[in-house]
């Protein structure tokens, strides 16, 4: 298979609504690869922080995400050879994320990065542009959302859980803003396109949102018009 054929699903959706935790558990129950395009962002942000870098620095910032020396191991994030994987889970990170990845430059500088996680058999990409910009012929496409109350409640019950001290109107505040800005920025912005299949899944759990896209996706490989072999 070539780049070009090797088959995508490319699930788009706005922050916390899940869509990293059921995009890798459908990859697993495929057997494919697994892209999580906001830890590239993420990545980029905190490279660029350690190196004391301004976030609005544009050309600077996208030098060091055209270099970035990161790498994915059986769920462990390196970025220079560090282990980052609970680091760029941070906030302050989650915000220069959302910063560096509305420049247009830093966004090309990590096209090609993303396009070659598509490796035989499949891949299983989340983000926010994987259908629009990254993959754009993906043979199938998810829009994957639940309500802005759900996805705060969601995000509570993990800080919680993780011992962190929140409130969460600040959660659904901050929720609304990133979401507010994703959807605003001029380039590549978050917004379900016209073939993707709209998930909600404010009323779905985990399981049965990873079966939705599975059954999907066996309608996609059995459909006369399908890219597949
Ligand atoms: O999904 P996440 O919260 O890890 O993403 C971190 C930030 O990166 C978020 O503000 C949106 C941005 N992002 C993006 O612009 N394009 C993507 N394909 C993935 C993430």
């Amino acid at each position: 298979m070539t780049e070009s054929t090797i088959p995508v699903i490319a699930i788009d959706g706005p922050s916390a609504s899940g869509k990293g935790t059921v995009a890798a558990r459908v990859a697993a129950k495929l057997g494919w690869h697994y892209l999580d395009s906001g830890a590239i962002y993420r990545l980029t942000a905190l490279a660029a922080i350690r190196r004391g870098l301004l976030l609005d620095d544009e050309a600077s910032v996208a030098a060091v995400a055209a270099e970035l020396d990161a790498a994915f191991v059986e769920g462990v994030i390196l970025l220079d050879g560090d282990d980052v994987t609970d680091a760029i889970r941070s906030e302050s990170v989650g915000d220069g994320a959302s910063r560096v990845a509305a420049m247009p430059e830093v966004r090309a500088a990590l096209l090609q990065r993303q396009r070659d996680f598509a490796r035989s058999p499949g891949l299983v990409a989340d983000g926010r542009d994987m259908g629009s910009v990254v993959f754009p012929g993906a043979p199938l496409m998810v829009f994957l959302t639940a309500s802005a109350q759900e996805r705060a409640e969601r995000r509570y019950k993990q800080l919680i859980a993780k011992g962190e001290s929140v409130n969460i109107r600040q959660i659904l505040q901050d929720i609304e803003q990133r979401d507010a800005r994703d959807r605003a920025r001029s380039v590549a912005p978050l917004q379900q396109l016209a073939g993707a299949h709209l998930l909600d899944t404010t009323q779905l759990n985990i399981e049965q949102a990873v079966q939705q896209i599975l059954h999907w996706w066996d309608e996609v490989k059995h459909s006369p018009l399908s890219v597949q072999a």
